[in-house]
């Protein structure tokens, strides 16, 4: 027996049943699980080094190979979310005093700029105002002045709403001998991409988009080039967790027997397993026409209400979160909040620059459906009448 009293007793809270609400996540994510990922995520635990729990890792491994569009053997899922990737990917690809060029339109581009700091890389933000996207020609003026060994760039900026261009990207980053760094979380499966014959050498995504998981782990992949720089760094990562060619071993990577590093999030893996499976059963293609038409039906019905997108040119719109500027006369907190309160829908307002100057709505996955649209379009109606500040 315990020879000491309890100083704290059972919380009340927890004494009372788990309450989730029912609500329509139409924000930049998460999205709403997929049901057979729901029936997945709910499958009795088996142990992270069982044969069969890495049967599931290689599994895994094949269904990132195909959304990514890459051959590279160096893919695997992290333990983590959309951070802890672009950390995974910082940490292992620079050293202290590497140069690092960085496109800042938005708070991804921010936080990668941030984390490559902490890890004393020497960071060449180019800064632009949420919206824009940033051109080849730029990006040859930003490398042949500050010659980095790693350029960062977001496909989804899922702040402000721009699909920036990767065609070309990779093979000008080459000929400047600097790896090329993409973060597709909010784009992946919405939009194509094309790793190897893009030239991207590490791509990164997230479970809580348009893969409709649970948020927790993430997507990477590394070319040989990337890969070879890891292999040959002087120093080791910072991160112990985070160390690539632990991930390696684990993840079945580097044809060695695999040994424990961490223990891995089993039955997230699995619903992330379920995910890809079902990418795979739709085809790539039809995901990204699925995402392109209900996005684009999203876009004239926003029109029809008197609202402006806020990426001016249609062709560097996403296809997965659309930003919608804030209409005059109107505090965004008032229409998130109706569309909350009155209809159980998320959508929210902007993130670092963008906040305050756009409402996003997300269409992701399983989520991008006209009937959403159509549900989305009457609650922001109601919410336009209701919440107008002119009218006080
Ligand atoms: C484009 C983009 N990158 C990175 C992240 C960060 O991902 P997480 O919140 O899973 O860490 C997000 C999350 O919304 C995102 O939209």
């Amino acid at each position: 027996m315990a020879t000491r009293q309890l100083l704290v007793a059972p919380p009340e809270a927890l004494l009372r049943p788990l309450f989730i609400p029912n609500r329509l996540l139409l924000g930049p994510g998460p999205s709403n699980l997929a049901p057979r990922v729901l029936v997945a995520g709910g499958q009795q635990m088996i142990g992270h080094m069982h044969k069969e729990m890495f049967q599931i890792m290689d599994d895994i491994k094949q269904g990132i190979q195909y959304v990514f569009q890459t051959k590279n053997p160096l893919t695997l899922a992290i333990s983590g979310s959309g951070h802890c990737a672009l950390e995974a990917a910082l940490f292992n690809i620079l050293e202290p005093g590497d140069p690092f060029l960085v496109g800042v339109n938005g708070i991804w581009g921010q936080r990668a700029a941030d984390i490559g700091e902490r890890i004393g890389a020497r960071v060449h933000p180019m800064i632009k105002d949420p919206g824009n996207h940033y051109t080849l020609q730029e990006l040859e003026e930003a490398l042949a002045q500050h010659k980095p060994v790693l350029l960062f760039l977001t496909q989804g900026e899922s702040s402000s709403g721009v699909l920036q261009p990767l065609d070309g990207y990779g093979e000008l980053c080459h000929r400047y001998n600097c790896l090329l760094l993409v973060d597709s979380v909010a784009s992946l499966c919405g939009t194509p991409i094309y790793m190897d014959q893009q030239g991207i050498d590490v791509l990164y995504s997230g479970s809580q988009k348009v893969l409709n998981s649970p948020p927790g782990t993430s997507l990477i992949s590394f070319s040989d080039k990337a890969k070879n720089r890891i292999y040959t760094r002087k120093t080791k990562p910072v991160s112990f967790y985070l160390d690539m060619k632990w991930l390696a071993n684990i993840w079945g990577c580097d044809g060695k027997p695999r040994i424990y590093h961490h223990t891995t999030p089993v039955v997230s893996l699995y619903s992330l397993r379920e995910s890809l499976a079902l990418i795979a059963e739709q085809g790539l293609e039809n995901s990204w026409r699925q995402h392109r038409e209900v996005t684009a039906y999203l876009h004239g019905r926003l029109q029809g209400l008197g609202l402006q997108l806020f990426v001016k040119d249609p062709a560097l719109r996403l296809p997965t979160v659309t930003a919608v500027a804030v209409p005059a006369g109107y505090d965004w907190r008032d229409i998130v909040n109706y569309v909350m309160d009155h209809f159980d829908i998320e959508i929210t307002g902007g993130l670092g620059p963008s906040m305050g100057k756009v409402l996003r709505i997300g269409l992701l996955g399983c989520n991008a459906t006209r009937e959403n649209v159509d549900r989305v379009i009457r609650a922001l109606q109601e919410a336009l009448q209701r919440c107008s500040r002119n009218k006080l």
